[in-house]
């Protein structure tokens, strides 16, 4: 327990009181490196817990859900200055446990499997990533025993796993979305972002000018959706597209070109040695 660090940020909170409900316990999970887009999340965990209830953030990069030859190591870690930034936003209590607070056993034997939904897009690029997710998801449910928990839109995939995984295992929280937070310019915020040079930055934009040019075209069925986002990317110096898929928001199937309806258009791409994803909700019609 010793390597278990925790921080009350706050004291008693105004408007707190028993005219103010017994209040709920809500949970950000996230690797730290903490932007706009993670305390967008711990905000909205305030709203969800009510004054009374209790807003738990954990910090903890995930061995479990790096492959080989990623960022692992690389990762940026800033402690304190995460502590410092979750200060006013509504935060209680930090939890950043080391991996041995985590994983005491080392690499756990027993984990869960994401099934399909950890084999498409993601997880064709990083096979058994979205299986790290869910056991730490899962883990983390467990040592902070949360009423709701909160995850980012910019995430679809990990979001719908997520949501996926406490419906068929029971789970018993609540699973709440966040819109994607984004630069006044449409860049999706992202801790990797940082690893991004003026250049690339610049690049970078291309993965949402992409998704706002197949969103824009929406009325002309899936087909055009996913032409006029692959002329922007193929368009685009300096940027490597893993894909580019227009799926159904709960299965992650490929839409048809017949298809209408609710879809989610996802990209994911590499700008010089980063790798950054984004999506958006598309109305096909
Ligand atoms: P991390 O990348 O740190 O993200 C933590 C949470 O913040 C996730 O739910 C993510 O979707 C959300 N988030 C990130 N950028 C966002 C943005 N621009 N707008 C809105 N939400 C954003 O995702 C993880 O960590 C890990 O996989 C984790 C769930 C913590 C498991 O290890």
């Amino acid at each position: 327990q010793d390597a278990q660090m925790r921080w009350a940020l706050s004291g008693p909170l105004e408007g707190a009181g028993p005219d103010a409900g017994p209040g709920q316990r809500a949970v950000v999970m996230t690797m730290g490196a903490l932007h706009e887009g993670h305390l967008e999340l711990v905000r909205r965990a305030r709203a969800e817990a009510g004054p009374n209830g209790q807003v738990v953030v954990t910090i903890f990069v995930n061995p479990l859900q790096f492959g080989a030859g990623e960022d692992l190591d690389k990762y940026p870690r800033d402690l304190e200055g995460d502590v410092a930034r979750l200060a006013g936003v509504g935060a209680d209590v930090v939890f950043a446990p080391t991996p041995d607070v985590v994983y005491p056993d080392g690499d756990p034997v027993v984990r869960v499997s994401a099934g399909r939904v950890g084999e498409v897009l993601e997880g064709e690029f990083r096979p058994g990533h979205m299986d790290g997710v869910l056991t730490v998801v899962l883990k983390l449910m467990h040592l902070v025993r949360p009423d709701v928990a909160l995850f980012g839109e910019k995430d679809a995939q990990q979001l719908l796993a997520v949501r996926r995984m406490v419906r068929d295992l029971e789970v018993p929280v609540e699973v709440v979305g966040v819109p994607t937070v984004r630069e006044p310019d449409g860049l999706a915020l992202s801790s990797r972002n940082a690893y991004l040079a003026p250049d690339e930055r610049e690049q970078a934009l291309t993965l949402s000018r992409a998704l706002r040019a197949g969103a824009a075209a929406a009325d002309r069925g899936a087909a055009g959706v996913i032409n006029d986002a692959r002329e922007v990317l193929d368009g685009a110096d300096g940027v490597v597209v893993d894909y580019l898929a227009l799926v159904d928001p709960v299965t992650v199937d490929a839409v048809t070109d017949d298809f209408s309806g609710p879809a989610l258009l996802l990209v994911a791409a590499r700008v010089g040695s980063t790798r950054l994803i984004d999506n958006q909700a598309v109305e096909v019609s």
